[in-house]
């Protein structure tokens, strides 16, 4: 980035050549400061210890405690889950085996049962509005939150958020022998609340086609990571969404828009955006009120980013490629202080994998990749993304730079059951890795995604 910075500085200084070399000097003079700041500043921490802690609000202290995780791995047991056993056939037993093997005796730590439930409404009192990152969830009726792939829009008009995500209960099954585990779509569900913690279930918002086989909502098709924007020209709430059939061979997006943030949603059309494949995908719309649609292309080698148009119902001819190469999914954005942030997963299917945070200037990029986010936890859960999938960051308005990590803990035996792993984000401090053209400073804040296996949002957040 700053390789960029100098060389559009010195084309505009180039008239004369004095002042040219005069610039470049003072260049590598604050290069060099730069640097040097930056040694004085690692220097101020201990090994391992996240640095400029006390830039920060002491409010978000305790949401920065490093928490470990011990799971000591059961021996080795004659049978296991063909799914396991494929997967490593002669290497030793890791976590991963454990979380995807249906019979394991750790199935309980991945999954905790109904008896451990998040339950605002009965609540014993001393675990009122705290997250516990893979516990079943429970809204005000007692019935398990059904919002995977989600997302979050808080409704200014309402004052209220409301969660949309996929509604997934019923039998996981394959539709065929190479087939991905999957559950036929039901709809998009929705759930509002005003503290993020307890949610009341507003219903299917967009329903799946029972009879109709060529409709994209037919059942036997696949409605994945629904996201809704709302746009204030217009006043309709819009969302955009995978749309794909069961062999995932045709990678679209639809789209479909209500008047009101609990629908119901008019499905219009999908579509490949400019004319390009489309499957993990979600939208962001900036400050000045741009919206954009990111989603993986080209076999899920590369992201593709665009700005819609002002009605937000459908792509403009804009669109850059980016982390070309990268290979990754599940993009979930964010901005803090001007810069643009982005998360995103491996692609492994439903197995877990490693995290990395992506940074730019602007949206449309160069993005540049910063590291793996993850932090606590063991190195198994920092290297599996807690053993979930990036969906979404919700900023905290009046917690600058804090935001809330959405992630699915998918459960490909039975994916109705997959959990929420909510967690702690927060920007500040220098980036955990040197990047490719930052002449050895950090130039981008870092990002982290702190472990906890109970947390609640700061005082000032409790209502
Ligand atoms: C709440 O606290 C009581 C008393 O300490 C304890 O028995 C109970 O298990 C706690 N509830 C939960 C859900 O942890
Ligand atoms: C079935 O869905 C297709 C695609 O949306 C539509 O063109 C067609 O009119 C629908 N058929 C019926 C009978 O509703
Ligand atoms: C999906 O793939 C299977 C096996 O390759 C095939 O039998 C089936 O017809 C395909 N389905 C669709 C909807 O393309």
């Amino acid at each position: 980035m700053s390789g960029s910075l100098a060389r559009v500085v010195v084309r505009n200084w180039s008239g004369s050549r004095c002042s040219m070399s005069a610039v470049v000097w003072s260049l590598v003079g604050f290069l060099l400061f730069l640097h040097l700041y930056s040694l004085v500043s690692h220097n101020g921490g201990k090994d391992g210890e996240i640095q400029f802690h006390s830039s920060h609000h002491p409010l978000i202290r305790e949401l920065e405690e490093v928490e470990e995780e011990n799971i000591q791995i059961p021996p080795p047991r004659g049978k296991r889950s063909p799914r396991a056993a494929k997967r490593r056939p002669k290497r030793t037993t890791t976590l991963i085996d454990e979380f995807l093997d249906e019979n394991s005796l750790l199935r309980h730590v991945f999954f905790p049962g109904m008896k451990s439930a998040i339950d605002p409404m009965n609540d014993a009192g001393n675990n009122t509005l705290y997250y516990y990152p893979g516990r079943i969830w429970l809204d005000t009726e007692g019935n398990p939150i059904q919002a995977h792939g989600g997302g979050i829009l808080y409704d200014e008009i309402s004052k209220t958020y409301y969660w949309y995500g996929e509604y997934k209960d019923g039998p996981t099954y394959h539709a065929h022998k190479k087939g991905a585990a999957r559950v036929d779509i039901i709809g998009v569900g929705c759930y509002s609340s005003k503290d993020l913690w307890t949610w009341k279930n507003e219903g299917i918002v967009l329903a799946a086609e029972e009879t109709n086989e060529t409709h994209d909502l037919h059942k036997s098709n696949v409605l994945e990571r629904p996201k809704v924007i709302y746009n204030d020209r217009t006043g309709k709430y819009v969302m955009w969404m995978h749309i794909d059939d069961a062999n995932y061979t045709k990678a679209a997006v639809g789209i479909a828009v209500s008047d009101s943030p609990t629908g119901p949603f008019d499905y219009l059309h999908s579509k490949r955006p400019h004319g390009f494949e489309s499957r993990d995908m979600t939208m962001f719309r900036d400050d000045d009120g741009v919206a954009y649609l990111i989603y993986s292309s080209e076999d899920n080698s590369e992201l593709h980013i665009g700005p819609l148009t002002e009605d937000y119902l459908d792509v403009t001819d804009v669109m850059r490629r980016i982390l070309v190469g990268q290979h990754r999914e599940a993009p979930a954005l964010f901005k803090h202080q001007g810069t643009y942030y982005m998360i995103t997963s491996g692609c492994t299917g439903w197995a877990p994998n490693e995290a990395l945070a992506h940074a730019a200037e602007s949206i449309m990029g160069p993005w540049e990749t910063m590291g793996n986010p993850c932090i606590g936890g063991n190195k198994m859960f920092r290297l599996t993304t807690f053993f979930a999938q990036s969906t979404f960051v919700v900023p905290l308005s009046g917690l600058p730079g804090s935001f809330i990590f959405m992630a699915d803990r998918w459960n490909p035996a039975d994916l109705r059951d997959s959990r929420y792993v909510w967690l702690p984000l927060v920007v500040g401090g220098p980036a955990d890795r040197p990047l490719e053209f930052n002449f050895g400073f950090p130039v981008w804040s870092r990002v982290s995604i702190y472990w906890h296996k109970k947390w609640r949002l700061p005082s000032v957040w409790r209502v």
